[in-house]
């Protein structure tokens, strides 16, 4: 009977590459690990990130690429700038309906626009390729980049919430913040208006 036939769900459907004017986005494989856990295993990473252990380990890196392309409950991308892994961004599928976005770079590669630029990708890949109205991210209250990031893209605050952090081995306030499809939408048509001199 049809409906006993798996389909794949939509996200694993939809794996796919996105480029950027710096940056390509694809798929983590085991070839990455080594790059993954050399840029994932600092401290400043694990402490801004809820389950990123620290120290990060090999073995870490390949469990999680293990676990993405056994299509677990995250979407996620391997962040190349010039062919060189630079970081991670994905979407984490907290329930069917609801995608959570976050992110990390290599601390090399701070400061230089490239998590703005990521974050915008993965944005736009969520509201053109599903049919959700909203997505969520969070930063901890002590971390303005990446405060800075969500409100660049048109994030709106929406509360406070203790989250726990694996590297803290406690909780810690997290600003919560939410991207609705009618915010971005109006980001992305808001076109340069003419200036005439009257
Ligand atoms: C958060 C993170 C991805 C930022 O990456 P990045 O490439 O340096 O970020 P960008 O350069 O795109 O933008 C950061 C913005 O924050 C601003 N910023 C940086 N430090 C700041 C500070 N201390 N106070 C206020 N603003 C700050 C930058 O000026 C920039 O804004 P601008 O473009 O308007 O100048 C990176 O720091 C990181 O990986 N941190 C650890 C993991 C993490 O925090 N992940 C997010 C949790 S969801």
């Amino acid at each position: 009977m049809l409906q006993d036939i798996p389909t794949p769900t939509l996200r694993e459907a939809r794996a796919c590459v996105l480029e950027t004017e710096r940056l390509t986005l694809r798929k983590p494989t085991l070839a990455d690990v080594k790059a993954i856990a050399r840029l994932a295993n600092d401290r400043r990473i694990a402490e801004n990130t809820r389950r990123l252990p620290h120290p990060y380990t090999q073995d870490d890196a390949i469990d999680f690429v293990r676990a993405v392309a056994d299509g677990g409950r995250e979407t996620v991308f391997l962040i190349e700038n010039n062919h060189t892994p630079i970081g991670m961004v994905g979407l984490d599928w907290r329930e069917e309906n609801a995608a959570e976005l976050g992110y990390w770079l290599g601390v090399d590669h701070w400061g230089q626009g490239f998590g703005t630029e990521a974050a915008r990708a993965v944005i736009d890949y969520f509201f053109e390729e599903f049919d959700l109205d909203q997505l969520i991210s969070g930063a901890r209250v002590v971390n303005p980049s990446s405060r800075n990031i969500l409100e660049k893209c048109g994030f709106q605050w929406s509360g406070v919430e203790l989250h726990r952090f694996e590297a803290l081995g406690s909780s810690s306030p997290v600003d919560c913040f939410r991207l609705s499809r009618s915010v971005w939408a109006s980001l992305k048509s808001w076109n340069n208006s003419i200036r005439r001199k009257g």
